[in-house]
């Protein structure tokens, strides 16, 4: 059964010609760790190659909508309609040959996310969701997980990078470990939420990321059944910088543990 909308069979196109380039460059990097060539030019140059190939598909059919993209910035056009690009979401995991990483595409219509698509190329799972049809990967529906008994959930996070992020993040780790049954730190803010909307993850939260890291990740976990607030309870806006998104079940405990100071 394939029941994807026209927008998610063009992200799928142009994901998975992004997709192909990855795979080869992901094979090329252990050959560069042992030539021990420069491996940062290297990534840039499979980043720009895989948001080339995605921006150049889907420019043919959405050739007025706005474009922003990791690599390129901001591309402007239609001021209601906006594309959002992350060509290789997971970097440092791609750099160090640790196959969580993805292509990441999301619509986003006044303000609001319609469509997304998360692609893992090495595990062949094909993410996506649009606003009223549900979440999936590949030809499965995914749903949130059941899980209230927070003692038993696994919470994924990201270490921010950011000073301001980083300030209180040990506190947080320090609230939320002892409470639940294990933290992890996956390196892909959108497979995070992925995995959030799959039930593999009960809740996830992190500081500091951009529109392309989650925009499709949030409409994930929404069509899934779950919760996505910023950790503050704030509601969730295209110019948030902070995130959390959960099973729904575990959202406000997990939101006053994150509340805490020491
Ligand atoms: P990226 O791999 O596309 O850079 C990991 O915690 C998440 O944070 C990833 O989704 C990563 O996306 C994102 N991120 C944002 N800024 C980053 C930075 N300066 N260094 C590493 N990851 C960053
Ligand atoms: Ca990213």
């Amino acid at each position: 059964m394939n029941n994807q909308t026209p927008t998610i069979n063009i992200f799928e196109k142009a994901a998975r010609k992004a997709g192909k380039n990855l795979i080869r460059d992901f094979g090329e990097i252990e050959n560069l760790q042992i030539e021990s060539k420069s491996i940062g030019d290297f990534v840039t140059n499979a980043d720009l190659n895989a948001e080339k190939a995605i921006y150049e598909t889907l420019k043919y059919y959405y050739p007025d909508t706005s474009y922003y993209m990791e690599e390129k910035g901001l591309i402007e056009g239609n001021k209601n309609e906006m594309i959002v690009i992350d060509p290789l979401d997971g970097t440092t995991n791609f750099i160090h040959g640790i196959p969580i990483f993805g292509v990441v595409i999301a619509k986003i219509v006044n303000n609001d996310v319609t469509d997304g698509i998360i692609f893992n190329p090495i595990t062949n799972e094909f993410y996506w969701a649009s606003k009223g049809m549900g979440a999936w990967c590949n030809n499965n529906r995914l749903r949130v997980s059941k899980r209230q008994n927070f003692i038993e959930c696994v919470i994924g996070s990201g270490i921010p990078h950011h000073k301001r992020a980083y300030e209180g993040f040990l506190d947080e780790i320090n609230q939320i470990s002892k409470e639940c049954s294990g933290l992890r730190r996956l390196g892909s803010a959108a497979l995070d939420l992925a995995y959030v909307a799959s039930g593999k993850l009960d809740a996830y939260w992190e500081k500091n990321l951009n529109l392309w890291d989650v925009a499709a990740g949030v409409l994930l976990v929404r069509e899934a059944g779950g919760k996505i607030t910023e950790p503050s309870g704030k509601i969730w806006s295209t110019k948030s910088k902070d995130i959390l998104a959960s099973n729904t079940n575990i959202h406000e405990k997990l939101q006053k543990l994150l509340e805490i100071k020491k």
